[in-house]
């Protein structure tokens, strides 16, 4: 039987330097997308598929990011004494459960395949997720849900992805697909190549930041093998388990946002506004209007 995703990791240690000067001091995961960081997104997410252990890799810097999710006891005070009910009910969602919650770090930044390594003794022998807070996805049904309910089905690693334009492979790991199976939004994974040049790419198909991943990865991951970019790559040691466990490609429903990409950001902003009741008529109105004057 497939055991359950239980654990998450959220691999949080980057520096964000394409988003300088506001992430000088502040992890680029606590941007925000209308009021919310792009980290809480990612959380939620996870709680929303039902995680019940959330791991954060973190580096220097990025103390906001715990604090975030932690009891703030000034604002919890200020809002009690001025009866602003709304808002404490707010930040008391946004707290993980006592025990919930681990913060472990990455002391360099060798690579996304280092950052999960880090979180080997936290996870032991069982499937386990990682999200990409980057990756932003405005969707009916979370996409982590989505890939667990699947997953329940055919166990092993299981990857999230979508066509990407041919010259865009090179900005991510591309699958090279089996044939077809029964259900359509699962893709057999024959083949895994990190940022390839689209001449090199095996499709289009590209990795997106939700991953459900087996246990044995570890074991891969442990030969701390470089890859591109001199990098510690998750895809190559992905790419060895294949023919070892089940392995597909998950192609989700909903809209990825490249938060990691100053236009994808402004585009997350744009489209999670459009959603918000209270947002959505001003946004509309004002868009063509300021456009319109530029
Ligand atoms: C990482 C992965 C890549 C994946 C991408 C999705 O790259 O290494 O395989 O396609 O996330 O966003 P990064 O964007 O961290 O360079």
């Amino acid at each position: 039987m497939t055991k359950r995703v239980r654990k998450a990791i959220f691999p949080v240690g980057g520096l964000g330097t394409r988003f300088l000067p506001a992430t000088k001091a502040m992890p680029k995961e606590m941007l925000p997308v209308v009021d919310k960081p792009l980290v809480q997104y990612a959380v939620e997410e996870a709680r929303a598929a039902g995680i019940e252990q959330f791991i954060f890799v973190t580096g220097r810097g990025k103390q906001a990011i715990e604090d975030h999710f932690d009891h703030s006891y000034e604002l919890h005070d200020v809002l009690t004494r001025r009866d602003k009910r709304d808002l404490l009910a707010v930040i008391d969602e946004i707290k993980l459960p006592a025990g919930a919650v681990t913060y472990t770090r990455q002391p360099e930044a060798l690579g996304l395949g280092h950052a999960v390594w880090c979180a080997r003794h936290l996870i032991g022998d069982e499937p386990f997720a990682v999200l990409l807070a980057d990756d932003l996805i405005l969707a009916d049904q979370p996409c982590l849900k989505q890939m667990v309910d699947a997953h329940a089905g055919v166990g092993g690693s299981m990857i999230a992805v979508m066509d990407v334009p041919p010259a865009h492979t090179s900005r991510y790991g591309i699958v090279a697909p089996g044939s077809a199976v029964a259900d359509p939004r699962l893709v057999p994974v024959q083949g895994l190549v990190e940022k390839p040049k689209p001449e090199a790419a095996p499709s289009t198909l590209a990795v997106i930041g939700r991953y459900i991943i087996d246990g044995s990865v570890f074991a891969e991951l442990d030969r701390k093998q470089t890859g591109a970019g001199g990098e510690i790559q998750l895809t190559d040691a992905l790419a060895r388990l294949i023919g070892q466990v089940p392995f597909h490609g998950f192609r989700f429903a909903g809209e990825r946002f490249d938060c990691g990409d100053k236009v994808g950001f402004l585009e997350a902003n744009l489209a999670f506004a459009l959603k918000r009741p209270d947002l959505a008529q001003h946004v509309k109105a004002f868009l063509p209007r300021y456009a319109a004057a530029c």
